[in-house]
């Protein structure tokens, strides 16, 4: 069965993740989502609350397992039986560090990585501006599923 690691921070996912992962299920058998921790960083959503998030969104697909990892991807990716790791580009700014981290993945295990051009409207959207737009008060439901939306909103104004 072959399986494709979609990793990141999502903190919080948004509809542009939730593109990325849906798009993988159309390619791959099963998709996992690897939700990093990262003890050093301070993220708004703690990973437990980042998985449980996406296995909310995710419910409908019995095809997606969600986790979380500490330390190095390509371990993870071995753990989980992952033959590829798969990122969404959305523009050519994410371009140099995305390659990067696909050379390093590719001399530390041999592990590839495939990736997908994001939708074009979601081509401006990350979790960074959806906090700050959240956080200032603006509206976010055209981004985020309404599961994030209804959390963000209790982050920021209980
Ligand atoms: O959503 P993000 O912030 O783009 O996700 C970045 C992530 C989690 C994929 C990246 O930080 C990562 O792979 N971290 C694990 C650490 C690691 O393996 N580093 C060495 C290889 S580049």
């Amino acid at each position: 069965m072959s399986t494709a690691l979609c990793p990141g921070s999502f903190d919080p996912p948004t509809n542009g993740h939730i593109d990325v992962i849906e798009r993988c299920l159309d390619v791959f058998e099963r998709v996992v989502v690897g939700v990093i921790h990262n003890p050093s960083k301070s993220p708004l959503f703690s990973a437990e609350e980042r998985v449980g998030l996406l296995e909310d969104l995710l419910t409908d697909h019995p095809r997606v397992e969600v986790g979380s990892f500490e330390g190095l991807l390509v371990d993870y990716a071995k753990t989980v039986d992952a033959r590829v790791i798969v990122k969404g580009l959305r523009a050519v700014t994410d371009f140099d560090y995305e390659f990067q981290m696909a050379q390093m993945n590719y001399e530390l295990a041999n592990m590839d990585t495939m990736f997908v051009a994001t939708s074009p409207v979601y081509s401006y959207l990350s979790s960074s501006l959806v906090k700050e737009v959240a956080r200032l008060g603006g509206n976010v439901d055209s981004l985020v599923p309404p599961l994030v939306a209804q959390r963000l909103q209790e982050k920021f104004y209980g």
